[in-house]
């Protein structure tokens, strides 16, 4: 007889959790995905649907299961130099910024950054353009909410498939060595990349200013309210008159004031800079 199938109940309970734990939500159309993204978890731990592994989530409080569950959930589609005209443009905007700022290095926050592929791309952009050490060289910072992600991001590890997808072989063989079937970023690659944990819902921004947000293919999938939430952390964190870039079905417009649309660079978003009117008002009161 083949195993009873999961209720619709059990399908909301995890819906709940991924959005409880990462603001991502799961149209009902998109259902199906949550059985197929946790077959590994169910066929490893012998569960004939979600019901059961709803019963051990409630039993272990969530737990380290929970984690794993979330984290399979989880949207992590990227790959290297996507949409490869908007990180030439993020090439063009540090290009810009650095004649303007030479006395530090610039910042840009990759927010959401999966596997590490978006990070990575910005930094070998950065080197090709002569913008690799010292002062010149920005600043990455890379975070996203899954460990799992992370791991592999900063183990630099990708497969022949991942590789392909979008990185010619000339960076490939720049940047790249081969290993067995992979290939694994040289040191002086990933060594250009903080990497950390965090959740854009639930943690403040990491701390100093940023001259560049990207924050890219995260923001589809969160409620209208959460994406206010997440456009105030950004504002937080970036520096006035810093740009924002999302990714292309996404936009600021009707959502935040905090951002407006850029005249320089088309589809990036200028952080508001306060007037001096608020600036004096501020610092009077
Ligand atoms: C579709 S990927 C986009 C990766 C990359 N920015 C790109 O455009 O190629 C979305 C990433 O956002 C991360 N994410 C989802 N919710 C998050 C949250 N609340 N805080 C931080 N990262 C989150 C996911 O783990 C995933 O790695």
């Amino acid at each position: 007889m083949p195993p009873p199938q999961s209720t619709a109940s059990a399908m909301n309970m995890i819906a709940a959790l991924l959005e409880q734990r990462s603001g991502q939500q799961i149209a009902a159309n998109r259902a199906w995905r949550i059985e197929t993204a946790l077959k590994p978890i169910l066929r490893e731990r012998g569960l004939a649907n979600l019901d059961e592994l709803v019963a051990q989530l409630v039993a272990a409080r969530s737990g380290e299961l929970g984690d794993q569950v979330v984290d399979a959930l989880l949207n992590q589609e990227t790959s290297f130099f996507r949409d490869a005209a908007v990180l030439d443009a993020v090439g063009d905007a540090v290009q810009e910024m650095r004649h303007q700022v030479s006395d530090r290095r610039l910042r840009i926050w990759s927010a959401g950054c999966s596997t590490g592929q978006e990070p990575l791309s910005l930094a070998m952009l950065f080197a090709e353009r002569g913008m690799g050490d010292g002062l010149c060289a920005p600043e990455i910072v890379a975070t996203d909410l899954s460990p799992a992600a992370l791991a592999r991001a900063r183990s630099g590890k990708f497969s022949q498939f991942e590789i392909q997808r979008g990185l010619p072989v000339r960076r490939m063989m720049t940047w790249f060595d081969s290993q067995g079937g992979d290939w694994v970023a040289k040191h002086d690659l990933v060594r250009r990349v903080q990497f950390r944990q965090h959740n854009l819902t639930a943690d403040p921004a990491p701390p100093g200013k940023f001259d560049i947000i990207l924050c890219r293919n995260v923001l589809l999938y969160f409620s209208p309210a959460m994406r206010r939430t997440v456009f105030d952390v950004l504002s937080s964190a970036i520096r006035p008159g810093g740009l924002l870039v999302l990714g292309a079905g996404e936009t600021v417009i009707g959502q935040t004031e905090h951002f407006t649309p850029s005249e320089r660079f088309r589809g990036f978003y200028r952080a508001a800079i306060p007037s001096l009117h608020t600036s004096r008002a501020a610092a009077a009161g």
